[in-house]
């Protein structure tokens, strides 16, 4: 018989790109715990994502999913009183700007309904902790310095609003109710597993076929780009010492225009500039200019990164050159392929 395990996490959205990736890594580090999934299994959720974990030896005895959206209070409570839950670290939502300006609706039914869900169910069984995934893009956009903590929010696009309703929830549930939670913001994540929409898969995925990939505008705009790992860090690092009621920021300094990480994937891959196709830029005033964040707080509880910048972005680059079965049948699925023709076929014409 198996000893009782020391904590019973529901990773919601865990069949995506950073919620798959946080699940290897408390699975790899916490012998102890399970770890169980709810995921809605949108365009961006794919079993494929997590059938190695599913297959692992290690790993699945103590990992279990199940299929559903976490706006749904019946399943939400259902999972919570079958597995004995007790922790809750919610990675789902619609994660995608460009989307967001072709659906912004369906935007605030995961992002702020279904964190409102998850709040109820904290409070409701009495859970010791629910760490809620948000942005630093809730921010807005900074010229110069850096946001802290105590920045005000100025979301400028359907997402990002979405993600700063999602927060004030969090919030007013703290103060309201004392619900145990607690709040992180991160920068542009990269890694393996990334849905091959969010700029470097799409680009590393279309320079491997030799397609065209579309820089908006000049391509200046300033991201603060953290490994998924270091950020898979961070969130642990919240959910055992972080302060209920807070938010902290998760950033490593990584700090690039969209251009220079295009030129480094052209490097990587050994491809010509030919290939970047400058567009007009399709978010116009809302595409932020810059996004900075200070991550001195979560720091200040003892929390580094350790990954550099320059070895995980080639990494992760490799890892789509060498994974190329769990892409192309994303790219592949009608969804992928209308998303890009309705958003990019106007700007990349003979070149989609
Ligand atoms: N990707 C980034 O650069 C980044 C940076 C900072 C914060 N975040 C936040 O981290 C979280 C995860 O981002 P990601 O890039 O892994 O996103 P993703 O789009 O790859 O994954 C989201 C997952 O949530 C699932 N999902 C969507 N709606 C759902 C619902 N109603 N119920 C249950 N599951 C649902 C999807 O099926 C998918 O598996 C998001 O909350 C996002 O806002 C992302």
């Amino acid at each position: 018989m198996n000893a009782t395990p020391e904590k019973t996490i529901l990773v919601t959205g865990g069949a995506g790109f950073i919620g798959s990736n946080f699940c290897r890594y408390i699975l790899e580090k916490y012998p102890a715990y399970r770890v169980v999934v709810l995921d809605a299994l949108t365009y961006a959720g794919n079993l494929s994502t997590i059938s190695d974990i599913q297959n692992h030896p290690n790993y699945n005895s103590r990992f279990v999913f199940y299929p559903g959206k976490i706006q749904d209070e019946t399943v939400v409570s259902g999972i919570i009183k079958a597995e004995n839950i007790d922790h809750i670290v919610n990675f789902a939502a619609e994660s995608h700007n460009d989307r967001s300006i072709l659906e912004p609706g369906s935007f605030i039914q995961t992002d702020v309904y279904g964190v409102f869900t998850l709040l109820d169910a904290t409070k409701k069984y009495n859970l010791q902790r629910m760490v809620h995934i948000s942005t630093d893009e809730v921010y807005g956009t900074i010229d110069e310095g850096q946001f802290t903590e105590k920045s005000p929010l100025e979301p400028n696009t359907p997402y990002s609003a979405s993600k700063a309703g999602g927060e004030m929830q969090v919030r007013a549930h703290g103060i309201t109710f004392n619900t145990p939670a607690v709040t992180t913001r991160c920068g542009n994540n990269f890694g393996p597993f990334q849905y091959p929409e969010k700029l470097i898969p799409f680009f590393v995925t279309r320079l491997i076929d030799n397609k065209k990939v579309p820089i908006y505008g000049s391509g200046q705009q300033v991201r603060d780009w953290v490994y998924v790992m270091d950020h898979c860090s961070g969130i642990d690092h919240v959910l055992h010492h972080g302060s209920i009621g807070e938010a902290y920021n998760i950033g490593s300094e990584g700090e690039l225009t969209n251009m220079e990480i295009t030129s480094r994937l052209l490097k990587h891959l050994g491809k010509p500039d030919t290939l970047i196709k400058y567009i007009p830029d399709p978010r116009g005033g809302a595409h932020d200019k810059r996004y900075s964040i200070d991550a001195s707080k979560l720091t200040g509880l003892g929390w580094i990164h350790s990954y550099n910048f320059e070895q995980a972005l080639e990494k992760t680059v490799q890892w789509y050159v060498d994974n190329q079965e769990w892409w192309r049948e994303i790219v592949a699925t009608e969804d992928y392929q209308v998303f890009v023709r309705r958003f990019y076929g106007k700007y990349l014409g003979e070149d989609l």
